[in-house]
């Protein structure tokens, strides 16, 4: 007893010797409402006061629905990626509103009468100014809070969401500049656009428009890219023309946790700026604004073309009949995406190609893909029922009117390397591996060939991109999702079927150890810290230890989350 009592204090000082790191010992929990720590009503109001009225406690989207005027969201609302980016409840994948692995679970589906508050956070703050994310940014790491970041919403692993959190809800960060000469260091590295966190893809490929410039961006409407995008990586089917989004960035202005606000560029902070490129979303700090390259306009082949598939194995096979034919843009650095999606309409599967070729003809445009064409219309079982061609300039080849979601979906990936596709058999491991995915399950197969061109040259930039996109040729997603009707055990299969069946049916094609685009991605990846970060893993824990020694930005599968439990609550 006496003995026990001597080493007591000494254990203690061992363990917060261990944690130590700002002179204090580092809390195993995050406060939750209950807590001792956990702030009272006037420190909320006093945080409030800060920032000017527009912290605002947080209701899940179906509540949200019913407190308007209608009384319920119309299904345009409820599936609109505008409509849910304003709104600091919503997802755009609703199964990330839901706390399934709450004790008890804690659920608001959009037929609800009773509704949990689930995974969705306690409190957001509405930032509008910097000085607001900085308030929230103090108060979450001086009250031991759990702090969310969301900007559109639209992450497809959740991490703009958590449980018992506060959220800096970023969606009214809305400023847009161009300039044609952007100075880092004394340097002008050229034109360029600058954006908050609240503007969209759409709105960066309208806006350039009027200047006769185009950036690299995906073709989603309402994704951020000084949000979430950037930080993963960003592809985009220019990607084979200038790059990844993260390749074109020249710098980050980002609060990180001490509440400071950064410059983050080739100069200055340059290891948070190697990080905010790559490291993954989330893990860094809030950024305020980013500054991407912009290049001329230019005019482009647009096709659009769509067969309806009668099964899985005419699936395979025109899977197959593609990846013959994947090498058949190289030559101008063409985009495509080429999907195997369910149509509503007809009830079934189909395979669906976008392409995008820069600075074509129609006739040009055409004939890249005539071959492919022959090829797809002797597949058994396939019909063809969209062709389409036209010429646009590249900014409306690339724009989007809204996001469809409001949808139940997880998803896994990989980075399929480009040597993959040049095996001799290699339409026949594709064929093999896309019916094999729809047999096992896999509600949609998405591909995109945004790799390869620019991407493969731009291996020597110094970023946080995992070298997996530089030898990529191809990004493939196989996607699960499920209806609100399904059991909570069904729910949990669904939720883990990349990692327990897909994944070992893609590496037939990918092989055992290529890696995977963080941004679209599964969430239980094992070894997440390879399959996303690659050999860049250690920079990156030891560049986070720098800016964020406490951890205050977590997110799951992110850098130095293997310290914290799934709900980025407690140590473990
Ligand atoms: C319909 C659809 C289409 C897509 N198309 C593409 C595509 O073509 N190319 C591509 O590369 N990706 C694409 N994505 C994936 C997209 O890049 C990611 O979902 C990305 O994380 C979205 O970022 P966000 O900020 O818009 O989303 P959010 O859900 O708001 O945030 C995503 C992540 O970024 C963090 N974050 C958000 N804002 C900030 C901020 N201001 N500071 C710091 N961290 C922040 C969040 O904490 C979270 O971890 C698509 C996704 C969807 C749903
Ligand atoms: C913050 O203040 C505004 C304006 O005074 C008020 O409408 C809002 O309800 C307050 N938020 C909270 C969480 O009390
Ligand atoms: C909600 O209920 C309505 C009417 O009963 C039904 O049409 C709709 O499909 C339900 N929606 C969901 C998401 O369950
Ligand atoms: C694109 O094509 C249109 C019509 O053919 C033409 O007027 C325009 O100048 C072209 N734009 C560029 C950037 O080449
Ligand atoms: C398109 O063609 C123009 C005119 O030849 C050229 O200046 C521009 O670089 C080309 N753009 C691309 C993306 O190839
Ligand atoms: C990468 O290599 C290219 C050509 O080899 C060169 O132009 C470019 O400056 C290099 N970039 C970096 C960041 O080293």
């Amino acid at each position: 007893m006496g003995r026990l009592q001597t080493l007591l204090p000494l254990i203690s000082l061992a363990l917060s010797l261990s944690g130590l790191s700002s002179g204090k010992p580092l809390n195993k929990c995050r406060n939750v409402p209950g807590d001792a720590g956990f702030p009272d009503a006037n420190a909320w109001g006093t945080l409030n006061e800060t920032v000017g009225g527009r912290l605002a406690p947080v209701v899940p989207f179906p509540e949200f629905c019913r407190s308007l005027p209608a009384g319920e969201c119309t299904d345009e609302q409820w599936t609109s990626g505008l409509f849910r980016s304003g709104v600091a409840g919503a997802m755009d994948m609703i199964n990330f509103e839901q706390g399934y692995d709450l004790t008890p679970p804690s659920l608001c589906f959009r037929n609800s009468t009773v509704c949990g508050q689930g995974d969705v956070p306690l409190y957001a703050v509405e930032a509008e100014t910097v000085a607001d994310v900085q308030a929230a940014v103090k108060f979450a790491a001086d009250n031991n809070l759990r702090l969310a970041i969301k900007s559109s919403g639209h992450d497809l692993l959740g991490r703009s969401t958590a449980p018992n959190s506060l959220l800096i809800h970023m969606a009214k960060f809305k400023d847009m500049a161009f300039t044609d000469s952007f100075v880092v260091g004394g340097e002008d590295l050229g034109s360029a656009l600058t954006v908050g966190p609240g503007v969209h893809l759409q709105d960066v490929f309208k806006e350039s428009k009027t200047h006769g410039k185009i950036a690299v961006g995906g073709s989603a409407a309402t994704v951020s890219p000084a949000g979430g995008y950037l930080q993963g990586a960003g592809h985009s089917l220019i990607s084979p023309l200038f790059g990844l989004g993260a390749d074109n960035v020249l710098e980050f202005q980002v609060v990180v946790a001490s509440g400071e606000l950064l410059k983050a560029n080739s100069v200055e902070h340059s290891d948070l700026f190697f990080a905010l490129r790559g490291g993954g979303a989330g893990s860094w700090g809030v950024i305020t604004s980013a500054t991407f390259r912009t290049y001329p306009a230019f005019n482009a082949t647009l096709s659009v073309i769509q067969f309806a598939l009668d099964s899985h194995a005419a699936a395979g096979a025109i899977a197959g009949v593609h990846a013959k034919h994947i090498f058949a843009l190289d030559a101008v650095r063409g985009g495509q995406y080429f999907f195997v999606i369910p149509s509503v309409e007809l009830n079934k599967q189909t395979f669906w190609l976008m392409t995008v070729t820069a600075n074509t003809t129609l006739e040009e445009g055409k004939a890249l893909l005539q071959p492919y064409l022959d090829d797809a219309m002797e597949v058994e079982g396939a019909t063809l029922i969209v062709k389409t061609f036209e010429q646009r300039v590249i900014n409306d080849a690339l724009y989007a009117e809204d996001d469809s979601i409001g949808e139940n979906s997880v998803m896994g990936s990989r980075l399929i390397p480009t040597e993959a596709y040049e095996r001799e058999d290699a339409p026949e491991v594709v064929e093999k591996v896309y019916r094999e995915l729809l047999d096992a399950g896999a509600g949609a197969i998405i591909g995109s060939l945004v790799a390869g061109g620019q991407v493969s040259a731009n291996a020597n930039i110094s970023s946080a991109i995992t070298p997996a996109w530089r030898t990529a040729k191809t990004h493939v997603i196989a996607a699960t999702v499920w209806p609100d009707s399904a059991s909570l055990s069904e729910i949990n299969t669904y939720r883990h079927l990349f990692h327990t069946s897909h994944l070992a049916i893609l590496e037939q094609l990918s092989g055992p150890n290529a890696g995977a685009y963080s941004n679209e991605a599964d969430i239980y990846e094992a070894d997440f810290q390879t399959t996303f970060f690659g050999p860049n893993y250690p920079k990156l824990t030891q560049i986070k230890k720098k800016y964020d020694p406490e951890d205050l930005f977590v997110v799951a599968a992110g850098v130095g989350s293997e310290r914290w439990d799934e709900f980025g609550m407690c140590r473990v």
